[in-house]
This record gives structure tokens, C-alpha cells and sequence, in this order.
């Protein structure tokens, strides 16, 4: 069966899901090995087009070149924050509105023949925002992403307000609205409370946003090495004093909330989202697009393992369709969501929180290991007994808290719906 993996997004058609996010991994000089080895778009650095970074100047070409053949891990580690980057840099965003170099890394990008999405971030002035737009689309950008939720540099964005208040926002995608033609993206960040996710895609969809893409990076603290006591990630401030700070975390570590905030803004608004967050492998994107995504933005992954990591992406997916009987990726978007509504259940409490269902060990499975006894006896009233090197379970005490299927190593334990 041959499998058709472009997607039609805002107009614009990408030969597959898989673009690059607002990240380094989108640098201007990167974008033409990007194309060469197919990825479908980009989606520009903020910090390139907004701030001080000359395009070409602070970096030195892509060094990386992975060998055809080598194999990408599957689920690397769990917790990546590429925050340091940025506290290299100094960044600081030009004021005002830098409408030639807006052009000219829109224009230096198209160069690369990809399609791309212009990211914008602008100060308090709304004007400022609207001018950069105009500038992107000047320029030749294919879609426009208007990115309220950008976190990193004081001064913009979501530091000002916009995406912490609602009526900002508002304002500001309708503002930009009325002076381009371009299709709009509005960026926004799960950082809110379910409803709220919700709540912002609809007022972005009514101000006028053809597409939603979710979510930009997370605040978090990537951990602390207890041998020193330093936090993971430590930079000098300008007094020369060891710091650390909450920052951003990006990668697998956020997947989860990615992933919930797809199915939130596919729960309230009919317009194509491009999900972002810890995609690393075909897996993870077709996970994000079965809770309502059709395109998919890759940055941390793209950074940690080079740009050649499309090609398994692309490659995964298209043999994971073959093998589901799945033609063309309309037929995966949204479907689990339609099917259990899963953007709908946290915040609507008339839905009824049985569960009818049965665990069920699989003895062709089942070691005896008793990895299931801690958490049955703790959460499920002790359902579970291990005898002669089997675990079963008295369905009259289990409890159906799932708890057994998530620790067991072996996958041994499984839903039978009733
Ligand atoms: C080093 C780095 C720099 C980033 N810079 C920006 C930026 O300038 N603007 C923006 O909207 N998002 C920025 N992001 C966020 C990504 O576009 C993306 O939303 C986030 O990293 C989650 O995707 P990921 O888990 O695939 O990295 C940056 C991410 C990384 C890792």
C-alpha cells in the first residue's frame, strides 16, 4: 500500500508533518542542509529575526555530519534544557521593529526552498508586532507565527503580558489581522491551567489566528548535581556570581503537557494545529497526532541528534501506516480524541469517572517478579498475589487503579473492557 505523507496546512502544502521549530536548529545557514535532507519546513528563530544575532555572523557553519545507518535512540533521556544557549548570547530585541532584518532572514531563509513560518515576538507596542508581520510577509513568508508565549528575553512577549492576558492578546492577533493576508499562527504556551488553554485558543481562533501551534518551552529547574550543590544548569551574572535560575525546559520532559494541550485546543476550535514539544521519534509525533495535530514541530531532538534524525521520523511514520492501513495523515488527526474526547474530560465533570474494566495478567507474560505487590497493596487493596511464579489478581479487591499495568516491566497486565 503506498502511504501519502504531505499535509495541507493553512493553505500550504508540506510534503510531510515534520518541521523544524523556532529554535537554532531553524538558524538561516542551516536551513540548506535542512532541505537537503528533508525536512519539510521551518519555522524562523525568534532570537535570529527579533534580537541582536546577525545572520551568518555570531555562528560558524553546522558542523554535524551523522553517518547514513546510524541508528537514533528511541526515548532518550528524560529531562533536556537547552536555556544555556541562550544566556551566551546576550540577546537583547532591537527596537524599534527591525523590518529590514525581518526581511532579509525571511528572505535569506526561503533561499533554503523550504516553506517557512516567520516567528514573531514583539515588545509592549502592538505596532511593533504588526510591522514585523508585514515585514515577514513582504518577504515571502508562507504562514505567519505570531508567538505571544515567547518566554526566553525580558522585554517581550509574554514578559509584557501578552499571553498572561487575554485581552492583549486578543488585540494584538486581531491587529495583525487586518494588515496581512498571510495565513496566522498564533504560539502558545501550556503554562496555563487546562481551561485557560482552551479559553486562549478560542479568543486567538476569534481574533482571527488560522491555526494554533502548542506549546512553546515550559518553566522548570532541571535538577540540581547534589555533589556540588549547583543546579544543573549554572551561568555567571554580570557581578561574576554563580547563579541558577527557573528556566526553560524543553524535550521529552514536556511531551506530556504538550501533548494534553493538543487535545485541549482540538476539544474547542476547528482550525489546524501544529503541535510542539519532546517529539523525538515517529512514536511521539503520531501520539500528537491522533490528539488533533497535523503538522509537527521538532527543535530539542533536531538539536541533540542532528538534523539526519527526519529521515527515521519520516521513515517510522510512513512504515507505521502501512502497517495500521492509515493512507494519508487526515486519517490519524484527531482520532483519538473523537473517539475518547480527551480534551473535554478534565474540566467537564459531568462525565461519569467509572471505570469498566477488568486487569487481566498475561501468564505467557508474567515472571513473578511481584514488581505489582507495592503499589496493589497501597492503592489497590491487595488484590494481587504472587504464587508458583505468577501474579493473579482477586477481581473482587482490585480496585481497576491501573497501577499494576503501569510498574510492570514485563507488560504483563492488560484492560479487557467490559
Ligand atoms: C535552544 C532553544 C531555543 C529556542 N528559542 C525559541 C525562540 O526563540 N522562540 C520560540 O518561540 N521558541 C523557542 N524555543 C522553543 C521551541 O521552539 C519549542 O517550542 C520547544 O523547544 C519545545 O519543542 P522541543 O521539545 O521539540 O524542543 C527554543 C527551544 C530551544 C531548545
Amino acid at each position: 500500500m503506498s502511504v501519502d505523507l504531505s499535509v495541507e496546512f493553512c493553505g500550504v502544502k508540506f510534503k510531510h508533518p515534520f518541521l523544524l521549530s523556532s529554535s537554532p536548529a531553524a538558524r538561516v545557514e542551516v536551513l540548506p542542509e535542512a532541505a537537503r535532507v528533508g525536512w519539510a519546513g521551518a519555522v524562523t528563530w525568534t532570537a535570529e529575526i527579533m534580537c541582536d544575532v546577525e545572520p551568518g555572523g555570531d555562528y560558524a557553519l553546522p558542523q554535524y555530519r551523522i553517518p547514513h545507518g546510524v541508528k537514533f535512540i528511541d526515548r532518550p533521556p528524560a529531562f533536556w534544557s537547552f536555556q544555556s544557549t541562550h544566556n551566551k548570547q546576550g540577546l537583547k530585541v532591537n527596537d524599534p521593529c527591525p523590518e529590514d532584518r525581518v526581511e532579509l532572514v525571511i528572505r535569506k531563509s526561503k533561499e533554503s526552498g523550504l516553506p517557512v513560518i516567520a516567528n514573531i515576538v514583539g515588545t509592549r507596542d502592538i505596532d511593533y508586532w504588526v510591522k514585523a508581520c508585514k515585514a515577514a510577509e513582504r518577504a515571502g513568508a508562507d504562514i505567519v507565527e505570531v508567538n505571544p508565549s515567547y518566554a526566553i528575553l525580558p522585554g517581550v512577549g509574554m514578559h509584557l503580558g501578552f499571553h498572561r492576558n487575554l485581552d492583549m492578546t486578543r488585540s494584538l492577533v486581531s491587529a495583525v489581522r487586518k494588515e496581512i493576508t498571510k495565513p496566522i499562527m498564533v504560539k502558545l504556551n501550556a503554562f496555563l491551567i487546562p481551561q485557560e488553554v482552551r479559553e486562549w485558543a478560542k479568543v486567538c481562533v476569534e481574533a482571527g489566528a488560522d491555526a494554533i501551534s502548542i506549546t512553546n518551552s515550559l518553566p522548570g529547574v532541571i535538577g540540581v548535581d547534589v555533589e556540588t550543590g549547583a543546579p544543573v544548569s549554572t551561568f555567571v551574572d554580570i557581578n561574576g556570581k554563580k547563579r541558577g535560575m527557573v528556566e526553560i525546559v524543553t524535550g521529552p520532559a514536556i511531551r506530556p503537557i504538550g501533548l494534553a494541550s493538543v487535545a485541549l485546543v482540538d476539544s474547542v476550535v476547528d482550525v489546524p494545529i501544529s503541535a510542539i514539544g519532546g517529539v523525538t521519534d515517529w512514536y511521539s509525533a503520531v501520539e500528537y497526532m491522533m490528539l488533533g495535530a497535523s503538522t509537527i514541530q521538532v527543535g530539542s531532538a533536531a538539536i541533540a541528534y542532528g538534523l539526519r534524525m527526519v529521515k527515521d521520523l519520516t521513515r517510522g511514520l510512513e512504515q507505521f501506516m502501512e502497517r495500521k492501513g492509515y493512507r494519508s495523515i487526515n486519517d490519524m488527526v484527531g482520532v483519538t480524541n473523537r473517539e475518547y474526547r480527551v480534551g473535554e474530560v478534565y474540566s467537564n465533570p459531568g462525565y461519569s469517572r467509572s471505570q469498566p474494566r477488568t486487569m487481566k495478567v498475561i501468564e505467557e507474560l508474567c515472571n513473578g517478579c511481584g514488581r505489582c505487590l507495592p503499589p496493589c497493596e497501597i492503592s489497590g487493596r491487595g488484590a494481587i498475589k504472587v504464587t508458583d511464579g505468577m501474579a493473579t489478581i482477586d477481581q473482587k479487591l482490585c480496585q481497576k487503579c491501573n497501577l499494576c499495568m503501569l510498574v510492570c516491566p514485563e507488560g504483563a497486565v492488560e484492560t479487557i473492557w467490559d
